[in-house]
């Protein structure tokens, strides 16, 4: 087959995480050729770089110059290197496609980071401190009360995650960091009760939404699919729709996973936005189809018709498989 396009997914395991995200890799891997597209996994241990200002810049792939990919999937969301992230500039400047962009990665990264950015934007986020060691517990209680959620910067799948039920449990945790590491990165944010133990998740791709679902925490305040909890489509209406389309844009994603909580008086605060969001409970609950989407959109940037694509798949099943 002559695909559309060649791409590299770059993807590591992180052995910290709770659940590998192999599934979504699988999905999109198995869904390439189906979409006329070609991909392959590499990892950024594979890859060198080479930045000089006469020889241009470079990338080397397991020792060899490489031929460069027409489009990159980063997904190492959280766990993005910061030579992962060196990878995925350089790979920009020499004009592939990169989905997510280097700046939406490091601005998922950062949770702080991305509800700066909503906040300026007039988009509603829940009230967050950055930690500055010795945090005053009478500001802590005046302008976020108790209980408390407090947040490791980088995290994902609810590991940095930990509810403070009062100014005790609160400072008995800081005092324990601070005694580990007093460089530690941590927010405390605004425990929004009417979300205890569910929110929504919604997966949007250029601003489309592809699904959306509620998750319901098996126990505790947690409720990602990753600690267990059960899943099931939400209703949205076309304002969530509009909400969503504005985070997209304001960040500048091009694919992400957007974390609502629930609030009475606006409706819904964004919690944190995931520039490589798993979607393995999503496509059961919505019925929904993520990797073709990925690689829709995908048409839509490489400026492919429906029929192109079309006659492209048409072409290589007269060809037969490709040795
Ligand atoms: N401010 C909050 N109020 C209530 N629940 C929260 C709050 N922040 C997080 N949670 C719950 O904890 C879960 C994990 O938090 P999140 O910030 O999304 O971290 P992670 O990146 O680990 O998924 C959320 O899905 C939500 O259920
Ligand atoms: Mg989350």
């Amino acid at each position: 087959m002559n695909p559309i396009a060649r791409g590299w997914i770059l993807y590591k395991p992180d052995p910290g995480l709770v659940k590998q995200e192999t599934y979504e890799i699988d999905r999109i891997v198995a869904a390439a050729p189906e979409n006329a597209y070609e991909v392959e996994i590499v990892s950024p241990d594979e890859i060198g770089l080479l930045v000089s200002s006469s020889q241009g810049h470079s990338v080397f792939l397991r020792g060899n110059e490489a031929d460069l990919p027409d489009f990159v999937i980063p997904r190492m969301g959280s766990t993005t290197t910061y030579f992962a992230m060196a990878i995925l500039r350089q790979l920009e400047r020499l004009g592939v496609y990169c989905l997510n962009g280097s700046q939406a990665v490091e601005l998922a990264q950062d949770k702080l980071f991305h509800l700066q950015v909503l906040a300026a934007a007039g988009l509603p986020v829940p009230m967050t401190i950055l930690v500055q060691f010795p945090v005053a517990p009478d500001i802590v209680e005046r302008e976020l009360g108790f209980p408390v959620v407090v947040k490791t910067l980088v995290g994902t799948q609810g590991s940095g995650v930990y509810l403070a039920e009062d100014r005790e449990k609160l400072m008995d945790l800081l005092q324990f960091v601070e005694a580990n590491n007093p460089a530690a990165q941590l927010v405390l944010q605004k425990y929004m009760s009417e979300s205890r133990g569910r929110d929504v998740r919604v997966l949007s791709i250029g601003g489309h939404i592809v699904g959306a679902m509620e998750r319901i925490a098996k126990t505790g305040f947690k409720s990602n699919y990753s600690q267990g909890g059960t899943v099931k489509p939400f209703a949205y209406g076309p304002r969530n729709e509009m909400s969503v389309a504005e985070t997209m844009r304001v960040l500048d994603m091009d694919m992400a996973g957007l974390d609502f909580l629930y609030d009475e008086e606006v409706g819904f605060r964004i919690c944190e936005v995931n520039s490589s969001p798993g979607f393995e409970g999503l496509e059961q609950a919505c019925d929904v189809d993520v990797a073709a989407a990925l690689f829709q959109y995908l048409d839509v940037k490489f400026r492919i018709s429906a029929k192109a694509r079309a006659r492209i798949l048409e072409q290589s099943k007269k060809d037969g498989p490709a040795d």
